[in-house]
């Protein structure tokens, strides 16, 4: 059988080049080999927004990625898109999961104070929900008993614990998690393209508003690559410009380099390839796209078979999960007895 490949984004905005080329392509590569599942992450949103706005927003949200993941050619008879909410029978795991969770662990892991600091949470406001961040996460990943999670350098953490939370209910309850192993995409995180400031050591994010998104369109595309500049003293190798040679041309990246090295390239030259290698990346997506739009319902119709059948392995895992550990047994023995008690019972049970 295939081995099982799972991972997800937070419904917090429309997703970017950055997404694109950090795993949006390694997901499409990915789906002939493996048996996929992509889950939009609301609860793990809810863990920095728990207010009822928060929520309200999300549902654009949710709309907005589901596209982008047709758009970009995630296959929806190959991939399971499901909406992690709806799902409660991750919530069971998780909980289960909390069990054998160090909690020092969690505590030092700096991803969840990146997340509080990034949302501008106070000190008190840092929930359980925040630092049980990565054991939803491993229940994400267990509950479809994925073998392989793509995702960015930033959650290489989370898998981390994921794969030490599989290995210690492996032990304690006997086999039953493969060990999930983190695929980080071969491109390293894309900078921002802050306008004015010509480029930018921040990496492109939504929330920093420095971001191409996949839905742009292609002036604003090209407006918005078109504010990329060469750094006054930054080393070649470590120029934005030369970020995006490397996502976008990966081919002439090293010659582009030593013309600008050398002085035989200019900035507009380079800058110009680039945007022609990301609009001839973003064509047949905005196409896909038109499909989808032209199709009221159909990202609707995505998002609730996929759950549906999300619903059916988690339960299943959960009930695996429940026997395991003795938890099922216990209360079968609970219901056995009583069943047994209410055939010999000689008088009928008083009204
Ligand atoms: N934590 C991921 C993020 O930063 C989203 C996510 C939630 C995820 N569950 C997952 C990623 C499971 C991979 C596997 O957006």
């Amino acid at each position: 059988p295939r081995e099982r490949l799972l991972t997800g984004d937070r419904p917090t905005g429309p997703l970017h080049l950055g997404h694109l080329v950090g795993s949006l392509r390694s997901r499409v590569a990915l789906q002939d080999e493996h048996e996929c599942f992509v889950l939009v992450a609301d609860l793990h949103a809810l863990t920095t927004h728990p207010r009822k706005e928060d929520i309200a927003r999300m549902s654009g949200h949710v709309r907005a990625i589901v596209e982008d993941l047709l758009a970009v050619g995630i296959d929806p008879a190959r991939t399971t898109i499901y909406l992690q909410s709806a799902v409660p029978a991750v919530y069971d795991l998780a909980v289960l999961l909390q069990m054998i969770a160090p909690r020092r662990r969690l505590e030092g892991l700096t991803t969840l104070q990146s997340l509080a600091t990034a949302a501008g949470l106070p000190e008190d406001g840092v929930t359980m929900g925040l630092l049980g961040y990565p054991v939803l996460q491993a229940a994400d990943i267990l509950m479809a008993r994925a073998h392989v999670v793509p995702v960015g350098q930033d959650n290489v953490e989370h898998v981390d614990v994921a794969r030490e939370l599989a290995t210690a209910f492996n032990d304690l309850y006997g086999d039953l998690f493969p060990i999930p192993r983190a695929h980080v995409a071969a491109c390293p995180a894309l900078p921002g393209v802050d306008r004015g400031l010509g480029g930018s050591a921040h990496k492109m994010s939504k929330s920093l508003g420095n971001a191409v998104a996949l839905r742009d369109g292609p002036e604003q595309v090209r407006e918005k690559l078109g504010t990329l500049r060469l750094l006054p003293s930054v080393p070649v190798e470590d120029q934005p410009l030369l970020a995006f040679a490397r996502a976008f041309l990966p081919a002439e990246a090293d010659d582009l380099a030593r013309g600008i090295t050398r002085g035989t390239s200019s900035e507009a030259a380079v800058r110009e390839a680039i945007v022609a290698a990301v609009l001839a990346e973003l064509e047949p997506i905005w196409a896909r796209r038109a499909e989808v739009t032209a199709d009221p319902g159909r990202v609707e119709e995505v998002l609730v078979d996929g759950t549906i059948r999300a619903r059916e392995v988690a339960y299943t895992t959960l009930q695996s999960v429940r026997e395991a550990m003795g938890l099922e047994p216990a209360w079968q023995e609970l219901v056995d007895i009583t069943e047994r008690r209410v055939r010999t019972r000689k008088t009928p049970h008083p009204a």
